[in-house]
């Protein structure tokens, strides 16, 4: 059994953009109130008396989309700050990255994970949705992806959601991106939560497919890169960045699981796919409950954490009637 020793922090649940698969614009979404959303202060007193001495030592931030969070900065200096911390990353759609890459880099942030799910700016502007800026949204990210590149992100990974009919036809050319670039590209399968309605409609590609398609184009090897989420890593051979698939629906990778997530309302969720468990810290935390309390707390919730793992696959609760959307949970 893996230690669990990696929080997903959601630092917003906003975002500025309406991904089909996430949060689309058809769907009416209450977000948190300002006074409900963890404090910075707040958030890294959790981070400093409850979860480090409870064996988190790596760390992402998400969202919603983290670079809407103004104090974004802060937060980024408040973990790095901690001797403790070994990692620190940030999943992000890059549409505000170009202005804030060298702030970041210089903030303490050395890898970032960036939402890529095509390379035609129309196709793009239909899955990130909000008609807002057409073709220019597309070339914003793209702006962001290599101003990162050239600040000096390592490793500098895109996520790639793949739908099928929308942008399946794009795999080699996503996956010829690495060939040149220290990029770390990685497929991920479509799952039916935020927008069953689309899953419905498309489904979702198993992996190998796509491994088979690139593997008859250039043959595949197996890769390594920094990372602790549940990708497999391959390699096209001479490549110099990586590819990654991350197959939650065709194989599950639960027993390796090795995170928690926390809502920007300050809840600890011990699974992406499950309530059971989930823990509130905030309210806790503006009550002045000794922080000690909230340690032991945790600790059950980590041993409490496999079974939930389990007992979730087993009930099949990745069907189509998950309504919570990636936005709301962390990624
Ligand atoms: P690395 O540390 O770079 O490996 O990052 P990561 O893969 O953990 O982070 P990222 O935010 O880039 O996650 C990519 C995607 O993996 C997420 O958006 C999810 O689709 C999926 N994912 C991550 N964690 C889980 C999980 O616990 N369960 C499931 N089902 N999917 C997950
Ligand atoms: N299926 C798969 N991945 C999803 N994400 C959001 N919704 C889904 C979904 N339904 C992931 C994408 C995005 C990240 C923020 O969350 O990888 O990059
Ligand atoms: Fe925003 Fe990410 Fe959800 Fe897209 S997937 S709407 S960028 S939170």
């Amino acid at each position: 059994m893996n230690p669990v020793d990696y929080l997903r922090i959601s630092l917003i649940d906003r975002c500025n953009f309406r991904c089909q698969y996430c949060m689309p614009d058809s769907q009416a979404l209450k977000f948190l109130g300002l006074s409900e959303v963890l404090t910075a202060s707040e958030l890294l007193a959790l981070i400093g008396e409850v979860f480090i001495p409870s064996g988190f030592t790596r760390f992402r931030l998400t969202g919603g989309e983290p670079l809407l969070r103004p104090d974004v900065l802060q937060i980024v200096e408040g973990l790095v700050a901690f001797p403790q911390v070994k990692d620190l990353a940030m999943t992000t759609n890059a549409f505000l990255l170009a202005n804030m890459a060298q702030a970041l880099y210089e903030a303490g942030l050395r890898r970032i994970n960036i939402s890529l799910d095509s390379l035609v700016p129309e196709t793009f502007t239909i899955i990130t949705g909000r008609d807002v800026q057409g073709r220019q949204r597309w070339q914003q990210v793209w702006a962001g992806i290599q101003k990162a590149y050239d600040v000096g992100f390592n490793p500098l990974k895109l996520n790639v959601v793949i739908i099928p009919g929308i942008n399946d036809h794009e795999v080699l050319d996503l996956a010829a991106l690495t060939l040149d670039r220290h990029w770390h590209v990685r497929f991920i399968e479509f799952m039916p939560i935020g927008n069953a309605d689309l899953f419905g409609d498309r489904g979702w590609i198993p992996s190998q497919d796509l491994r088979d398609q690139i593997c008859d184009h250039w043959g595949l090897q197996s890769g390594q890169v920094q990372g602790n989420g549940p990708a497999d890593v391959f390699q096209i051979p001479g490549a110099k960045g990586t590819l990654g698939f991350i197959s939650q629906m065709s194989e599950c990778f639960c027993d390796r699981c090795n995170r928690m997530r926390l809502s920007a309302d300050g809840w600890l969720r011990p699974c992406l796919l499950n309530e059971t468990g989930q823990l509130d810290l905030k309210t806790p935390l503006r009550a002045r409950v000794p922080t000690s309390l909230l340690c032991e707390q945790v600790q059950d919730l980590l041993e409490l954490k496999p079974e939930i793992n389990y007992k979730d696959r087993q009930s099949g609760t990745m069907g189509a009637s998950y309504t919570r959307t990636m936005s709301q949970i962390g990624g």
